[in-house]
């Protein structure tokens, strides 16, 4: 669990099901997730899945919750993807209503921050479909770099990626350059 200004990350709870659902089911959320829009059951089995990660690992894309009205915003934070087993990513998916305030930076934020200090990562990877820009511009503005183009494979189907990167020393320099 961490507090940013503005967010609670935290894992998902029963009462965040309903709302990640509908976000999991919205076709412009969905679209460079594999484009398929997510049934009621397997937008809870993912949670589940989150919250197991959490207990076991401490890290896992959790929920994003809005501190001064409890609004659940979506999620995000560290997992660990199959074409990068050696690293940790980072990543966020909100419901559209929330996009545009800065939200997805402000948690990935918090969780690099986590990753740098709490884990002492080496680096952490962020990876998207080329043409999700909005994924790429939140990658950039916690400082991440591009590093490579790479065709990536989910649910047995390939895709163009790139991928962005950063490491815990870049991560310092930054974090000093704005003291
Ligand atoms: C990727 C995604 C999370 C980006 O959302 P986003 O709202 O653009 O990103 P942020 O939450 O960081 O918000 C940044 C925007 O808020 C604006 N903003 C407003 N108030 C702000 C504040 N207080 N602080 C920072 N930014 C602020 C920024 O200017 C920026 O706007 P712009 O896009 O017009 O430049 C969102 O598009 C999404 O959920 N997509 C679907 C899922 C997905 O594809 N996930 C990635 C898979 S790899």
């Amino acid at each position: 669990m961490r507090t940013t200004a503005r967010l609670l990350l935290r894992p998902f709870r029963d009462d965040d099901l309903p709302a990640w659902a509908e976000l999991n089911a919205d076709p412009e959320v969905m679209r460079y997730l594999g484009d398929k829009s997510l049934s009621r059951a397997e937008s809870d089995e993912i949670a589940a899945a989150v919250n197991r990660q959490y207990v076991a690992e401490g890290i896992g894309f959790l929920a994003i919750e809005r501190r001064t009205d409890g609004a659940f915003l979506g999620a995000g934070g560290l997992t660990r993807e199959p074409w990068h087993p050696d690293d940790l990513e980072i990543g966020w998916r909100l419901a559209r209503v929330h996009w545009g305030h800065g939200y997805a930076t402000e948690a990935a934020a918090s969780w690099l921050a986590y990753a740098f200090t709490d884990l002492d990562l080496p680096r952490v990877l962020a990876s998207t479909d080329t043409p999700n820009t909005k994924s790429v511009e939140v990658m950039k503005r916690i400082g991440m770099t591009f590093d490579h183009n790479a065709v990536l494979e989910a649910d047995g189907e390939t895709f163009d990626a790139v991928v962005y990167s950063i490491t815990q020393e870049a991560w310092r320099g930054a974090v000093q350059d704005n003291v």
